[in-house]
């Protein structure tokens, strides 16, 4: 059994709208499941307008926003927390470049996206990032705490 230092490091990935229409929530829930991960919460939502907009807050008057807003907001995505040794950073590299054109084969993006204005998912670039999309998106009761018994296994 290795050091679990870390394990409990937690970060949002977010389906979006163009993922959940494509059926690909479950291909994005199978690669972090089978990486290792522990899926700590998960909801289905339309996200308001005022929630997007606290989202990307940090991207406010930049040109691609009213565009970005449009689309996360044109239908409902999955929201999720998940748990795990480095998941911020392995979780991104999961997920491929912003552009799905940069992204290598094997990434999401990279085996499912064509365009950044439909890029099928979210990752949280950082720590303080993710604490404050998982504040954001989830209620703590929404948050599970629950034993993963397959961990000895995983580190
Ligand atoms: S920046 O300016 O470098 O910080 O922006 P970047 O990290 O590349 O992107 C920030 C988020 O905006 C999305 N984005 C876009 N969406 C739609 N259309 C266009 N043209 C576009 N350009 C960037 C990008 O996917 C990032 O969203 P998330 O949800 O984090 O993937």
């Amino acid at each position: 059994l290795n050091n679990m230092a870390g394990a409990s490091e937690r970060t949002f990935i977010m389906v979006k709208p163009d993922g959940v229409q494509r059926g690909l929530v479950g291909e994005v829930l199978r690669r972090f499941e089978q990486r290792g991960y522990k899926l700590v919460a998960l909801k289905m939502i339309h996200p308001p307008r005022a929630l997007l907009e606290s989202h990307y807050e940090e991207h406010k008057g930049k040109k691609f926003y009213d565009p970005l807003l449009a689309y996360i907001g044109s239908g409902p995505v999955v929201a999720m927390v998940w748990e795990g040794l480095n998941v911020i950073t392995v979780g991104r590299k999961m997920l491929g470049a912003t552009d799905p054109a940069k992204s290598d084969p094997g990434t999401l993006r990279g085996d499912y996206g064509i365009v950044t204005g439909r890029n099928i998912v979210h990752g949280s670039d950082s720590e303080s990032a993710a604490k404050r999309e998982i504040d954001l998106w989830f209620r703590p009761d929404e948050v599970s705490n629950w034993v993963h018994t397959a961990e000895r296994w995983i580190y």
